[in-house]
């Protein structure tokens, strides 16, 4: 049987990882500026992830969701102190899409409605809603096409608040900063009006963390340099380091009911200790003290090279974006300077590293990037 072939390959096999560092079958080592798509936070097989990870599997991998598992309390409890949302309950699941399915189904149940609101440019994932509320319609199926969502530009509060008015609509989802639309933040006077609106008429304020959260922003959640509290945030990809795992920070006014939202693997004892390891060095590390200053630095520096039209992004989530196609620069970055890094639309590099990115490989990743543009 041969793949299903939907992703355009670079032909590098990727081997072996450690730290914000990645090597080839021949031995090739490479700069991770893309963290495997924001996935990777604490870096490549850190030695207490490996060690958590590994005594979990050799005790217990999976038991289901029909008996108490007192890794998710545990989990639960220790990343609502992290946050700042210790009032809040936790559902997990396995993915990103599955995260921002299940908040907008609860969403749904909880007031009834059916309109939701999303950004112009937003990505939200591939699942049913989740799709249907991402803002590309190459990758919207006939029967994702429901009709639900309202597409609206980012910032534009006016025209989000003419349409939360109308009493209506089930729920706002927002990414406070927009990976795949290419690095573009929200503001602080557009979320706080977003958050006025929505409690005027009871519609229901969803964050997409999924890439901007988890510390990547320089604070744990991107939404908190703006001064407002979501109903519900959606979290996936660093969460467990590249173990598949999803979750939903869930307001207190939502009341649980058994049975209508569930999962068989989501939030099994394996993910569990991987998502536990990654809070665990997170907080020993200062990983999100990191990307702040890491990324401060890098988007001082990157300001000040010619060619580049703009560069935007907060902490260790940068987009840099050029007045032509980037895909030679991108090219040559990996196949002569050995270094990954992502891509949004065809003109934005988006820099994704694992939070644990040093100054000196800033400074290394900045010396590279000059000899391409050079
Ligand atoms: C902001 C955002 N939301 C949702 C998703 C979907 O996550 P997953 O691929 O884990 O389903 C992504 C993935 O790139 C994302 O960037």
């Amino acid at each position: 049987m041969k793949l299903f072939d939907v992703y355009p390959l670079f032909d590098i096999n990727i081997v072996k990882g450690k730290g914000c560092r990645v090597w080839d079958e021949q031995g090739t080592e490479y700069l991770d500026l893309y963290g495997g798509h924001a996935v990777i936070s604490i870096g490549h097989a850190h030695p207490h992830y490996v060690e958590m990870v590994s005594k979990q599997v050799a005790t217990l991998g999976f038991y289901s969701n029909s008996v108490i598992n007192k890794l998710q309390r545990q989990l639960a409890e220790r990343l609502g102190k992290a946050c700042g949302y210790e009032d809040y309950q936790f559902f997990l699941i396995n993915s990103g899409a599955e995260a921002n399915e299940n908040a907008l189904k609860l969403a749904s149940f909880y007031n009834g409605r059916t309109r939701v609101l999303s950004a112009e440019k937003a990505f939200h994932g591939r699942t049913s809603l989740a799709v249907e509320v991402t803002n590309n319609p190459k990758i919207i199926a006939p029967i994702n096409d429901n009709g639900h969502v309202t597409y609206l530009p980012l910032n534009d509060l006016e025209a989000w608040t003419r349409e939360i008015a109308k009493g209506d609509v089930c729920a706002v989802i927002v990414e406070c900063i927009q990976g795949v639309g290419g690095i573009r933040m929200a503001t602080a006077e557009f979320m706080q009006g977003l958050r006025k609106a929505c409690d005027e008429t009871n519609t229901v304020l969803i964050c997409d963390e999924i890439q901007c959260g988890y510390g990547r922003s320089g604070k744990f959640f991107a939404h908190q340099h703006l001064g407002v509290r979501p109903d519900m945030i959606t979290v996936a990809k660093g969460i467990g380091n590249g173990f598949p795992m999803g979750g939903v920070l869930i307001a207190p006014k939502f009341t649980p009911v058994y049975g209508q939202l569930g999962t068989t693997f989501g939030g099994n004892h394996l993910a569990c200790s991987a998502a536990l390891a990654v809070l665990d060095v997170v907080e020993q590390e200062g990983l999100t003290e990191n990307a702040a200053k890491v990324g401060a630095y890098l988007l001082k520096e990157l300001k000040l090279l010619p060619g580049i039209k703009e560069v935007r992004g907060e902490g260790l989530m940068i987009g840099m974006e050029f007045d032509a196609p980037i895909k030679d620069i991108r090219l040559k970055l990996l196949k002569e300077q050995h270094v990954f890094t992502g891509v949004s639309g065809t003109n934005v590099i988006r820099l994704l590293p694992p939070l644990c990115l040093s100054m000196d490989e800033a400074d290394e990743f900045l010396l590279r990037f000059k000899k391409v543009l050079a």
